[in-house]
């Protein structure tokens, strides 16, 4: 019997997390970003079409299963803020993501070939606190045909999608040729999306990496992320269309 592994906010350890993340020298760059508005990108054919009972920000472990799931444990967070760096309190950060095979938990969404893995959640939220922070613990996603490795994350205050946009880890090769990346924004805007992830601790096979939302006050167009074309499902896999 597994105990459900809960994941506090804890600014401390998300400083600590921070000062391993990039040396120190994270004030600067926090400053920077700050600027920047995060890229939008498309939501993609894989948004759950059904939600799993266990929603929190530990997509590691599903509530009252009976093991971790596959891959590397790879934890990330930051602040969301707004234009002008100010931190946006009580939105909600959805996270959905390939598991270690390149399934998705959409009906749909599981690669030729392959198996889903049980164990994996594919999907989290978190409410952001009085600072704006949010984390996640989760797994780096598994590459699938046509892709690079890729988070999905939505932003959400109240009833509104503010932002959907893709994660990144740098360094991955199929970055440069990944037609959803090559499309985000600016060239600072991608910049933005790419982020490093370093062990946690000397030795560790964990990762861990920091990243800053920020969003403008413009609610997302509904069809806009569901659009095709660069933002669209990739070729060569059983791709259902977007959702209607
Ligand atoms: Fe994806």
């Amino acid at each position: 019997m597994s105990t459900r592994f809960h994941i506090p906010l804890n600014r401390r350890r998300l400083l600590h997390s921070l000062l391993l993340t990039t040396g120190g020298i994270f004030t600067q760059s926090l400053y920077a970003e700050a600027l920047t508005l995060t890229p939008r990108a498309t939501e993609g054919p894989y948004y759950p079409d059904h939600l799993p009972l266990d929603q929190d920000n530990d997509l590691l472990q599903i509530t009252g299963g009976p093991a971790l799931a596959s891959g590397v444990v790879t934890n990330f967070g930051g602040r969301l803020l707004n234009a002008d760096g100010k931190p946006i309190q009580d939105a909600v950060i959805e996270l959905w993501q390939a598991d270690a095979n390149g399934c998705y938990i959409h009906s749909r969404g599981t690669q030729r070939d392959k198996e889903r893995d049980p164990q994996f959640q594919g999907y989290g939220k978190i409410t952001t606190n009085a600072q704006g922070e949010y984390r996640f613990r989760t797994i780096k996603p598994g590459l699938y045909t046509g892709r690079t490795i890729h988070w999905h994350v939505a932003v959400k205050q109240g009833d509104k999608r503010m932002l959907t946009t893709q994660l990144f880890v740098a360094g991955v090769p199929e970055n440069d040729r990944d037609g959803i990346l090559r499309n985000m924004g600016t060239d600072q805007q991608r910049l933005s999306v790419i982020r490093e992830f370093k062990p946690i601790s000397t030795g560790s096979q964990e990762l861990v990496g920091t990243w800053d939302i920020v969003i403008g006050n413009t609610p997302e167009d509904p069809e806009q992320r569901r659009r095709k074309g660069p933002g669209g499902p990739p070729p060569g896999n059983r791709t259902p269309p977007p959702r209607p």
